[in-house]
């Protein structure tokens, strides 16, 4: 399924020495008694997960496959970045497929929610909302907006038929709507936060909507779990990930770069930086996640990595197998020189570039963790969905911090929202 390369790392890593914490916070997290125990229903949901509702996302997503041509899912943090990373990885991002996915509610930019209404004038498309909360202004400022729409171009009830809310099962304002408006509504799980619900109905609907296999998806995840349940570190990757990170972290790196190498992949980096970020950046810890899509970035941030200051390591997902492939052709005048390439696919030269830059890198003194897969389906992603997840919840109880808050975002909001003139702010 994966591997896990830690051959491009300077130090000896003292694994040994983890054993007796990582068997405890183990402990802590299949008992749920560490801190934020509430919201640990994922560890187990790839076996526990409501397989009656399982069976309505498949059927819905059917239903708007056959209806409609777009579907707009408005959700943001982790109400949208799992789904997005994984349509986009699996599909590339100039997909053949029929349905044709947007995200919305996950800025306040005019100028963008302008554009993507003006977009839809003409089209015919269905609308998953997608909040725990019910309440995040980003996803129900969106949401009216499309609403507003809908009605006006297909009336009130063919409007109801084509929303689908994603949201707390009894609380928050967008359930109380969509009971009163008659929405099909899917559950995100008390016990669930927003980064981990990739594996819910909050990921799966928009996944299965863009013609994916949620069934092979949730296998992956059903694997990852008994794979890395272990609390022996010689036998769990998960853990052996962040016992690298901790080490790291206690050594003077204050930044983790998730590379990548094909920019399909590149919202796979942003739901990394979500789960890692919001999960750990509490108390003035935890290492700062960042992400760049080689080789585009090699042009970009390629430099500051390899001599810049020293305050980081990589952590690179690599897929053997592409999506697709294209092969170069030979040119007779060969104006440009590039005949050395000629018959060569772009992966093989894409190969050649991650292997001289993981050596560049590591010459230079950088760090690398590599975990690959051969290829990246819908199986293999459900498998490193939960792999991620797994090392988050370790990482940071090594570090004493609670995984599943997120104090620091609602500051933000209170402040908006008393500029704004919110009742109670
Ligand atoms: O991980 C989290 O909990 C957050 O990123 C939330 O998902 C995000 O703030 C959106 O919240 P909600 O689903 O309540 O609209």
């Amino acid at each position: 399924m994966i591997k896990l390369d830690l051959s491009h790392i300077k130090e000896n890593i003292p694994f040994e020495s983890y054993q007796e914490k990582v068997s405890q916070i183990n402990e802590m997290i299949v008992n749920r008694t560490g801190l934020g125990n509430d919201f640990l229903g994922w560890v187990e949901h790839p076996k526990n997960y409501d397989k009656e509702e399982f069976k309505r996302i498949i059927a819905a997503a059917k239903e708007i496959r056959d209806n409609y041509d777009v579907l707009v899912v408005a959700g943001i943090g982790g109400s949208y970045l799992g789904a997005r990373s994984a349509i986009e990885a699996l599909r590339g991002l100039y997909s053949q497929d029929k349905m044709e996915i947007i995200f919305l509610g996950n800025t306040l930019s005019p100028t963008y929610i302008n554009q993507v209404l003006a977009y839809l004038e003409n089209k015919n498309f269905a609308i998953n909302v997608i909040s725990k909360s019910g309440t995040t202004t980003e996803t129900s400022v969106a949401f009216r907006l499309l609403k507003e729409l809908l009605i006006r171009k297909v009336g009130k009830e063919k409007a109801s038929k084509a929303i689908y809310a994603t949201t707390d099962k009894a609380k928050g304002a967008l359930k109380k709507e969509a009971d009163a408006e008659g929405y099909q509504t899917f559950v995100i799980p008390d016990d669930i936060g927003g980064r981990y619900s990739v594996i819910t109905a909050v990921g799966l609907l928009p996944i299965a909507c863009a013609g994916l296999d949620i069934t092979s998806l949730m296998k992956g995840c059903y694997d990852a779990m008994n794979d890395f349940s272990s609390p022996k570190i010689e036998e769990n990757l998960a853990y052996q990930y962040a016992i690298c990170r901790d080490y790291f972290y206690n050594h003077n790196k204050q930044v983790e770069m998730f590379v990548t190498y094909e920019p399909q992949y590149t919202q796979l980096g942003e739901w990394l930086k979500q789960l890692f970020g919001e999960s750990e950046g509490k108390d003035k810890k935890g290492l700062l996640p960042d992400s760049v899509t080689f080789t585009t970035d090699l042009h970009s941030l390629g430099q500051f990595i390899q001599e810049g200051s020293p305050v980081l390591f990589e952590t690179i997902i690599k897929v053997d197998s592409p999506l697709l492939d294209v092969t170069i052709p030979e040119d007779k005048e060969n104006l440009d020189g590039l005949n050395f390439l000629s018959g060569n696919t772009l992966s093989y030269v894409n190969e050649q570039a991650f292997k001289g830059t993981l050596k560049a890198h590591f010459d230079g003194g950088v760090n690398n963790i590599v975990i690959s897969c051969s290829k990246l389906d819908e199986y293999n992603l459900g498998y490193l969905f939960y792999f991620f997840m797994k090392t988050c919840s370790m990482s940071a109880y090594l570090l004493k911090i609670n995984p599943f808050n997120q104090p620091g975002v609602e500051i933000y909001k209170k402040n908006m929202f008393h500029l704004l003139g919110k009742p109670g702010y």
